[in-house]
């Protein structure tokens, strides 16, 4: 049942949208930059590469007003590591670099929007996978630690959000992408993969040590991957594949909001000969846990104890078995609005911390068209996609979590992380360019913009009209 009539959203939340740096700012060797693990991503042919994206480098101020104008208070941006450290292990970071975030920064405070950073979205600087194996590798730990201290020293009187990893669980699932890891996956040893994984854990949490000396006001937070698997029968074999497919994400947000590592994991480290070598200190320095749990959500999954027998849908990262109840988007994504109100009321439960959705939209082929004021895009479908999604989120509010913000991916067409297209767009506000690199880079307003601007003004009161 609906709460039609009580007012679902707190007074001060946070209303906005998030990108990433590598598929947002282009210029992707610009001003010192040096290249991360993303600028070596083989690419599908007619797709477009990186080098451009949006070219929010170029635009940013054109970009943040806007989203002031939708009445953004909050944007989730990240900081790309290799524009501050281009190698990632000399000791001097890249002035230019720090620069341009210092305007993006001003630019963001002049529209009297908080900054949510995100300090490492899937791109760490090549040549600390090359020469150290990423996250394999301690010394990546050092690495990581100092970049945070430069980013919290520098930006630290002005941005008080901070995320130390995107997706901090998809490590499991791509570790290059996401860890650095250059060994292929198929060839990666479980012992290996969670060894480097203890090492993004114990990153994470020096980092919100350090970040909460500095600066005991900083709200520092995880950010996970979420994905609700629901079981395909109630065979109690399936409610157990759901128990495991969930105790893989869980790891990460337990760690992170626990300090110390579940039981559970412990008994799948015993099963599988993994031995995880903890260095003195390791353990109290997990005990640094975060301030809230922040998370993106697109879609859910079913799982089976035999999912041979059943049809393996498509996904984000993590992939399923297909559920037949469930209308999917144009790239095979469940779309699953209820699955939100669990997971927000299922990392509620588990950890009483307040909770961040950051990341939550709908990529589509969208079709620019005349409109009253110049090109638009008649985008409905987003509109709905949004809408039922919020609707949930103030069910959840009714069933008494705590929610501080909502940023949906993202604000503007930017370059799909799973298959490089700019032609899977998610944005308000339209760009004009295709995968093959053709188009003028302007900016239109699709019918999605005054939407959200309408439900930001009402504080979500839209969402019921
Ligand atoms: C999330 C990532 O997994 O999903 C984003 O944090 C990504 O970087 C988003 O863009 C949507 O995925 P895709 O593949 O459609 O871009």
């Amino acid at each position: 049942m609906l709460h039609k009539t009580l007012k679902p959203f707190p007074k001060d939340f946070l209303w906005g949208a998030s990108t990433s740096a590598y598929q947002v700012e282009g210029a992707s060797l610009e001003d010192g930059k040096g290249p991360s693990c993303q600028d070596v991503k083989v690419v599908p042919e007619g797709t477009s590469d990186l080098k451009v994206c949006a070219d929010q480098y170029h635009r940013y101020k054109e970009d943040i007003a806007l989203m002031a104008e939708m009445g953004f208070n909050v944007f989730r941006f990240s900081i790309c590591w290799s524009r501050i450290y281009p190698l990632g292990d000399e000791e001097t970071p890249n002035e230019e670099g720090l620069k341009f975030y210092d305007e993006v920064i001003s630019e963001l405070e002049k529209h009297h929007m908080e900054p949510l950073i995100t300090i490492c979205h899937d791109e760490m600087p090549m040549h600390l996978a090359l020469k150290y194996g990423g996250w394999s590798n301690r010394f990546v730990i050092d690495c990581y630690v100092k970049y945070c201290k430069t980013l919290f020293e520098r930006y630290g009187k002005r941005c008080k959000y901070w995320l130390t990893f995107n997706e901090v669980n998809s490590v499991l699932h791509a570790p290059f992408m996401s860890g650095g890891i250059a060994t292929p996956i198929e060839e990666l040893s479980k012992q290996d993969l969670y060894q480097a994984v203890h090492h993004e854990l114990v990153a994470s949490a020096s980092a919100t040590k350090i970040g909460h000396d500095i600066n005991p006001d900083f709200k520092i937070g995880c950010m996970v991957l979420a994905m609700p698997a629901y079981g395909m029968t109630a065979n109690p074999l399936d409610q157990l594949a759901v128990h495991e497919f969930e105790n893989q994400n869980y790891l990460f947000s337990d760690i992170h909001a626990r300090g110390k590592y579940p039981n559970y994991i412990k008994r799948y480290f015993k099963d599988n000969g993994i031995e995880i070598q903890f260095a003195s200190g390791d353990e109290e320095i997990l005990k640094n846990t975060v301030d809230f749990i922040s998370f993106s959500y697109y879609m859910s999954v079913a799982t089976a104890h035999n999912p041979e027998d059943y049809t393996i849908g498509k996904g984000n990262i993590m992939g399923g078995v297909e559920n037949p109840y469930l209308e999917k988007s144009e790239w095979g994504w469940a779309i699953d609005p209820i699955g939100l109100r669990l997971v927000l009321n299922d990392f509620y439960d588990r950890y009483q911390l307040p909770l961040f959705i950051v990341e939550n939209g709908l990529g589509a082929k969208d079709v620019l068209v005349d409109g009253p004021d110049g090109p638009t895009v008649e985008d409905d479908y987003r509109i709905d996609y949004l809408q039922k999604h919020l609707i949930q989120v103030g069910e959840a509010l009714q069933d008494g979590v705590e929610l501080w913000g909502y940023t949906t991916w993202g604000p503007i067409d930017l370059v799909s992380a799973s298959t490089a297209e700019l032609s899977k767009r998610y944005g308000f506000i339209y760009v004009d360019r295709n995968d093959d690199g053709s188009g003028s880079l302007a900016r239109y307003k699709k019918k999605s913009f005054a939407w959200y601007k309408s439900v930001i003004e009402s504080n979500g009161a839209a969402l019921y009209k």
